[in-house]
């Protein structure tokens, strides 16, 4: 929009009937596509049939009542194809069990722009290429279907051969739940690059500060076990965190003594955020955009030694990681649960 705000549709912008004697392939019955597909059947989509390996997904499939079949079978029977497997092993499926069936007048759904914006993907001319993508876990894409409201998600028509990807990619969107939530008009590449600053730039903010928080206070003699429960895990930042969605970053300020709101707010006004800034910038600009994460990680995976399994065993080395267990123990086996579990 010109006014530079999102667009979102919902129920109302979306025709279901588009999808009337279509039959829809959900390829990979794992958390998103096990969701999706089940809500899609309850939306009265007549066609919703199953493409994957022979693992516990499959037998899943079956106690769900679908008829789940090789992948490479359900892309030659469907006319709309969602890829819900994970965004590592996609490019190698689609490239020998998805592609050779593809033909024009298909259609291609994405939950997750990643390999479409980074070009691991690129569908042949004549196919529609679509998006929907939720913003939850699949089981929350489930539950808030069937509580009777919806996921909300990102939706895009990348690639429109048929001239009515936009109206498809709506009617999708609604057959899973996602436009009672509201869908966010998105590009593939801006669903990607957000996910990628979220992952690669918030959240390792956010680990940093618990853990000089941490261990500032260990070097000031504070006691371990108590400085943990203090930090995260009592889980109120989890029921902060709740709050700012529910009613605002600053609004669920009024939540907090009096004492609290002036200290957040007055040091919040003092920091210096601008190495915060730099840090986010050069993550988005040098990093994300570039593809220069996307060549190191895609080395990374192609790599002889299992570069991330030596990263997780490194940092789980963390003192922290101990106090953690210590007051999961003293507390009677849940330190987030106040023990009370
Ligand atoms: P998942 O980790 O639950 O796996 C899905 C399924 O892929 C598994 O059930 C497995 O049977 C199948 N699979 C694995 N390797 C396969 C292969 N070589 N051939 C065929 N099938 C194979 O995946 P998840 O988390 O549901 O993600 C699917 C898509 O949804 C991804 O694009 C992801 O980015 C996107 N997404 C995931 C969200 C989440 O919270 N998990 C949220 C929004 C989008």
């Amino acid at each position: 929009m010109a006014d530079g705000s999102t667009r979102i549709f919902y129920d109302d912008d979306a025709d279901l009937s588009r999808l009337k004697g279509r039959t829809v392939a959900i390829v990979g019955y794992g958390n998103q596509g096990r969701s999706q597909a089940l809500n899609m059947r309850d939306s009265g989509v007549e066609n919703v049939i199953v493409g994957s390996v022979r693992d516990e997904s499959w037998d899943r499939a079956e106690e769900d009542g679908f008829r789940p079949m090789p992948v490479a079978d359900a892309v030659g029977a469907a006319d709309i194809v969602f890829m819900l497997i994970p965004d590592e092993v996609a490019p190698g499926v689609y490239r020998e069990e998805i592609e050779p069936s593809l033909g024009p007048g298909k259609t291609l759904n994405f939950a997750s722009g990643y390999n479409v914006a980074f070009g691991h993907i690129v569908a042949p001319d004549g196919v529609d290429v679509v998006m929907v993508a939720p913003r939850m876990i699949g089981d929350g894409v489930r539950s808030l279907y069937l509580e009777g409201s919806g996921a909300p998600c990102f939706v895009h028509a990348h690639a429109d051969a048929s001239g009515h990807a936009w109206d498809d990619c709506l009617a999708l969107a609604k057959a899973i739940g996602c436009t009672r939530g509201g869908a966010l008009r998105v590009t593939m590449e801006e669903e990607t690059y957000m996910d990628l600053l979220a992952e690669q730039g918030t959240w390792p903010l956010v680990i940093a500060v618990f853990l000089s928080a941490y261990e500032v206070q260990i070097e000031a003699g504070l006691p371990p076990e108590a400085v943990l429960l203090e930090l995260y895990a009592s889980k109120e930042p989890a029921e902060v965190m709740e709050r700012v969605a529910d009613t605002g970053i600053f609004d669920q300020l009024r939540l907090h003594s009096r004492t609290s709101q002036y200290g957040q707010t007055t040091r919040f006004e003092e920091l210096d955020k601008a190495p915060i800034k730099a840090f986010l910038r050069e993550a988005l600009e040098e990093r994300i955009k570039s593809g220069r994460f996307d060549k190191e990680w895609t080395e990374a995976q192609n790599s002889e030694k299992p570069v991330l399994e030596g990263i997780l065993e490194r940092v789980a080395k963390h003192p922290i990681v101990e106090t953690e267990k210590r007051l999961r123990e003293a507390l009677g086996g849940g330190a987030g649960t106040n023990g009370k579990e």
